[in-house]
């Protein structure tokens, strides 16, 4: 079983996890952790755990008896090895500080000097190592580079997990920023967020191993690619992928960006088609079919402070209305299974207060139903940061089995 450390937004790490290995197979553990019990789980494809560790024991306590069972544990298990060790502690959940965690790993490491071995001890200035020290400590990466997460339920449950990996935040910087192309005007998509929310389609990661590598990947239209963030995460998983944009010179940045993608990561998936067209009338035609629907649709102009309620509405209707007729173009186009990730616009008025679009409430007008969450409620998938106007609310949907009330 493993333990997943979710990020800043718990409910959409949540989301990820219980979409990629389902509702009975994980579940919260604390506010910020869940647990996986799949011997798949796969952590480099995640976009919204910081880390996650193979859990080595479950036990109750406060820190010093967990400090007194770490320190036993590992003196045993490392006696002697002929290898110099690294280490690093995060503690979350205690009421302690970070001398209390560096105090176990420096107990450890006398310990160690003792049968000759030695212990290199990541210093902590926060009881748990942000993500930066695991990831640039390559913490988890290998058998002597060890990272324990050590994790404290409201009920006093513990668990202990080696860590095996933290998220890898220089790649996905140089994806968000080193890049060719970026736009502050069509947005910056988070790469992370883009990887959850390819995620989020649930669509499996196996293909069909008797078809021809080319011919073989599952694959996801972004209609709305702009410059192609999603395409990037997407071939990235091994999908292959299609891209539309309304505008010519997104398609220009989209095809740049995956070029230069493909030069510097290794992916799998085969870039279909990427071609200029609007959305709301456009047939897509692949040459395979499309078996997920992942974008972040027009999101509106951005605001740097609450606009006027005129403005705000006039705003709302616009995106409203690309959204809905978006969504009715592409509803005779999709299988009936396949699965659709949007991102739309929620704007954000100065007391917190939401105002969303009004084609949330019609969903089954439309043909489309919201798909099943266990563990989070879908209001809580919001994505924004404190003083953001704009915020992106992430629809999971799937076409409505009977389509005859829709309203066209
Ligand atoms: C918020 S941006 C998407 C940004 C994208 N996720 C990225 O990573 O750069 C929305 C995109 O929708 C495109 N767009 C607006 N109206 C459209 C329409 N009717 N059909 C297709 N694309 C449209 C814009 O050109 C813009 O690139």
């Amino acid at each position: 079983m493993f333990i997943a450390i979710l990020g800043r937004q718990p409910a959409l790490g949540a989301t990820e996890l219980e979409r990629l290995y389902g509702g009975d197979r994980t579940r919260w553990f604390s506010d910020r952790a869940m647990l996986i019990e799949s011997d798949a789980f796969d952590f480099n494809r995640l976009g919204g755990s910081l880390k996650a560790g193979r859990i080595i024991l479950q036990t109750n306590g406060n820190w010093q008896m967990i400090s007194r069972t770490v320190v036993d544990r590992y003196a045993k298990q490392w006696y002697g090895i002929p290898h110099k060790i690294t280490l690093g502690i995060s503690a979350y959940g205690f009421r302690i500080s970070s001398r209390d965690v560096q105090k176990t790993g420096l107990l450890l490491k006398k310990q160690l000097q003792q049968c000759s071995v030695s212990l290199r001890l990541i210093p902590n200035t926060e009881p748990a190592l942000n993500t930066a020290a695991s990831h640039h400590n390559k913490l988890g990466l290998s058998p002597h580079k060890i990272e324990l997460l050590i994790v404290r339920n409201t009920s006093g449950r513990v668990i202990i997990a080696e860590s095996i990996g933290a998220q890898n935040i220089s790649a996905l910087a140089a994806r968000d920023q080193v890049r060719p192309r970026t736009d502050a005007f069509v947005g910056m998509l988070p790469p992370k967020l883009a990887r959850m929310m390819v995620n989020f389609t649930g669509l499996p990661e196996e293909f069909d191993s008797s078809a021809a590598e080319s011919t073989s990947r599952l694959c996801i239209l972004d209609p709305f690619c702009g410059t192609g963030t999603v395409l990037q995460e997407a071939l990235l998983n091994g999908y292959s992928v299609v891209g539309t944009d309304l505008s010519q010179k997104m398609i220009d940045y989209t095809t740049e960006n995956l070029a230069w993608l493909r030069q510097k990561f290794r992916t799998t998936g085969e870039v279909i088609a990427l071609q200029q067209a609007d959305a709301t009338t456009f047939q897509w035609k692949p040459p395979r079919a499309i078996n997920a629907v992942v974008c972040e649709t027009y999101l509106g102009q951005p605001f740097s402070a609450p606009p006027r309620l005129e403005k705000l509405h006039e705003v709302a209707g616009n995106c409203n209305h690309i959204i809905t007729t978006f969504l009715r173009n592409i509803h005779s186009q999709l299988g009936d299974a396949a699965p659709l990730v949007l991102a739309v616009p929620a704007w954000r008025d100065h007391s917190g207060h939401f105002t969303h679009l009004p084609l949330i409430k019609h969903l089954a007008d439309f043909g489309y139903q919201r798909i099943p969450l266990h563990h989070i409620h879908p209001e809580q998938l919001l994505y924004y940061r404190e003083n953001q106007v704009v915020a992106r609310e992430i629809l999971i949907l799937t076409k409505s089995p009977s389509t005859k009330s829709m309203r066209y």
